[in-house]
C-alpha cells in the first residue's frame, strides 16, 4: 500500500471511530449501517464497543447492502429488515424506526448534502436514512466539498430498471441545466443553473474487465450521471427522480445531520 493509500485509510478509521463514539452508547437500540469501505472502519469499532459491553444488549442493526449485512454477522451483531421495525414514538409525527444511521459518503457539500452510490447500494441507504432519526456521514477528505460534482466527477449514480435503461439514459442526457431566479438583497433578479453541464452524459456501470452491467441488490442497472457542478441538490434530485424507470438517485439532499472527515494532517472534523 503506498503512503497516500494508508492516509486515506488512517483518516477513514479515524472518522469512523470518532462517529461511533459520539453516537453509538448503551441507549441505542436500532442502528443503521451503511455501505462501502469506510463503513468498514466503523464495525471494527462496533465489535470492539460490544466486547467491552458498551452496547445496548438488545441492539438490532439494519444493513443497507449484502456487504453490510456481512458486516453485522462478523461483528457478532444482530442484523434485521427495516419492515420488521415498529416505530420508535409512535403517535408522533415521526415514523422513524431507527434511533441513528452511520453511512459513507463519495462527496458532502458544505450545507450536508451528498452523493451517494459509488458502490451502488443508495436505494436501501436511502430508505434507512429516511427511516432514520439522524443520518451520520463518515468519509475521508477527499469527499469534503463545497459543492457537489467538484470532488466527486463519476457522475450521479442513478438506479434505473434494467427494462428501459436506453430509454432512460437518453432522457438523463436531454436534461437542461434548469434556470431558476434568483433575486439579491438588493432585489436584482438573476438566473443560476441547477447544475453545470449544458450536456449531461449517463454513462451504464459495468462491471469490471468489462464483463456486463453492474447489477445492484435489488436487480437493477446504474447510470452514473455527469452533470458538473451541482449547485442545487434538491431541485437535481427531484429532476432525476421524476424520470419513469428511475428507481432511486444518489443525490441524499438535506438529510445527514453530521458528517464526520478524517483530514490529511490526522485530525478529524465534524460538518453540522
Ligand atoms: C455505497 C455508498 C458508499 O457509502 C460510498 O460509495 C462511500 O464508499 P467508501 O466508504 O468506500 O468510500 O454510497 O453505495
Amino acid at each position: 500500500m503506498s503512503s497516500s493509500e494508508s492516509l486515506v485509510e488512517h483518516s477513514k478509521r479515524r472518522a469512523a471511530f470518532a462517529a461511533v463514539d459520539k453516537h453509538v452508547d448503551s441507549s441505542v437500540r436500532v442502528l443503521g449501517v451503511g455501505s462501502g469501505s469506510t463503513v468498514v472502519y466503523a464495525a471494527e469499532r462496533l465489535l470492539e464497543l460490544k466486547k467491552q459491553n458498551k452496547l445496548h444488549p438488545q441492539l438490532v442493526c439494519v444493513p443497507t447492502s449484502f456487504q453490510s449485512k456481512q458486516l453485522i454477522v462478523e461483528s457478532g451483531l444482530t442484523a434485521v429488515d427495516l419492515d420488521d421495525l415498529p416505530e420508535l414514538d409512535p403517535g408522533s409525527n415521526s415514523f422513524a424506526s431507527i434511533d441513528v444511521t452511520i453511512d459513507g459518503a463519495d462527496e458532502v457539500d458544505s450545507e450536508l448534502n451528498a452523493i451517494k452510490g459509488g458502490g451502488g447500494a443508495h436505494l436501501r441507504e436511502k430508505l434507512v436514512a429516511n427511516a432514520s432519526k439522524k443520518l451520520v456521514l463518515i468519509a475521508d477528505y477527499r469527499k469534503d466539498s463545497s459543492v457537489l460534482g467538484e470532488k466527486w466527477t463519476k457522475g450521479v449514480p442513478v438506479e434505473v430498471s434494467p427494462l428501459a435503461w436506453r430509454t432512460i439514459k437518453r432522457q438523463l442526457e436531454r436534461l437542461a441545466p434548469e434556470s431558476r431566479a434568483q433575486t439579491s438583497a438588493a432585489g436584482s433578479s438573476t438566473t443560476a443553473h441547477a447544475f453545470e453541464f449544458a450536456h449531461p452524459v449517463a454513462e451504464l456501470r459495468q462491471a469490471v474487465r468489462k464483463a456486463g452491467p453492474v447489477v445492484t441488490d435489488n436487480g437493477n442497472f446504474i447510470l452514473d450521471v455527469s452533470l458538473g457542478r451541482i449547485h442545487d441538490p434538491p431541485t437535481v434530485e427531484h429532476l432525476l427522480k421524476m424520470i419513469p424507470g428511475v428507481i432511486e438517485v444518489g443525490i441524499f439532499s438535506k438529510m445527514a445531520s453530521e458528517a464526520w472527515f478524517g483530514n490529511e494532517n490526522g485530525s478529524i472534523n465534524c460538518r453540522l
